[in-house]
């Protein structure tokens, strides 16, 4: 299943400082993650030009529960409104959608809505669009551990290029097996003001980046 998907790089965005923005702008925090949903439209949009064939977004974090319970109750409706509008969308481009995270904690509504739009965007072949909700990459190898046998078949796919937005540089608890070997690429740039362009130039700089996984190779002989 994943091989469909192997033929271009897998990029993988902390999308951070939704609520940097709206602060900035005299907003409340949730403009700042309604703004940041359209920024997730541009992003998805511009992927598969620029030979991305995996996208992992960080969209909530456990512990992004211990936020105020407003903040978290709207992020979650920001989550099903996403869905509900872009699924149409989503398969017309060919993107396939998967939820990655634990589901149990999440409001009965948008699970369904989870479920229904993976059920619909199945056949998707253009890109695997994963959306990393109630996701802990801690969480995630200590399930895959208990499965027993090779970690990796339990994981995701490893990432090619890690971007995170806002200035920030850490990974937070963020595919921390899958980015054995990515490229970083940090922007100060607030994830509501990310564009299609940005997402080109971090591309760009990967592939000037000379990946050597541990070995020598002609420029380091
Ligand atoms: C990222 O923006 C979105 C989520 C974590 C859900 P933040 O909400 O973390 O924005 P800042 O970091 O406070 O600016
Ligand atoms: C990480 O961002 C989670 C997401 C972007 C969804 P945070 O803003 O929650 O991370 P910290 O608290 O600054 O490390
Ligand atoms: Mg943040």
């Amino acid at each position: 299943m994943r091989s469909t998907f192997s033929s271009g790089i897998h990029v993988a965005i902390i999308m951070d400082g939704n609520g940097r923005w709206a602060a900035s702008r005299g907003l409340p925090r949730l403009s700042g993650h309604r703004a940041g949903a359209e920024a997730v439209r541009r992003t998805v949009e511009s992927a598969p030009a620029l030979g991305i064939s995996v996208l992992t977004l960080y969209a909530f974090s456990s512990d992004n529960w211990r936020r105020p319970r407003n903040e978290t109750a709207g992020l979650m409706k920001l989550l099903a409104r996403y869905l509900l509008q872009e699924a149409d969308r989503c398969v017309a481009n060919g993107v396939r959608l998967e939820a990655i995270g634990r589901r149990d904690r999440l409001p009965a509504a948008l699970i369904e809505l989870l479920e229904e739009t993976e059920r619909r965007t199945a056949g998707g072949d253009k890109l695997l669009l994963r959306l990393a909700i109630d996701y802990s990459s801690r969480q995630a190898i200590q399930d895959a551990a208990a499965k027993g046998g090779d970690l990796s078949q339990h994981l995701g796919p490893d990432v090619d290029l890690l971007i995170r937005t806002s200035g920030e540089q850490r990974l937070s608890d963020f595919l921390l097996w899958e980015c054995a070997y990515a490229e970083m690429v940090f922007t100060r740039r607030m994830w509501p003001d990310f564009s299609g362009e940005d997402l080109a130039a971090a591309v760009e700089e990967f592939q000037r980046r000379e990946r050597r996984f541990g070995a020598v190779t002609a420029r380091t002989a």
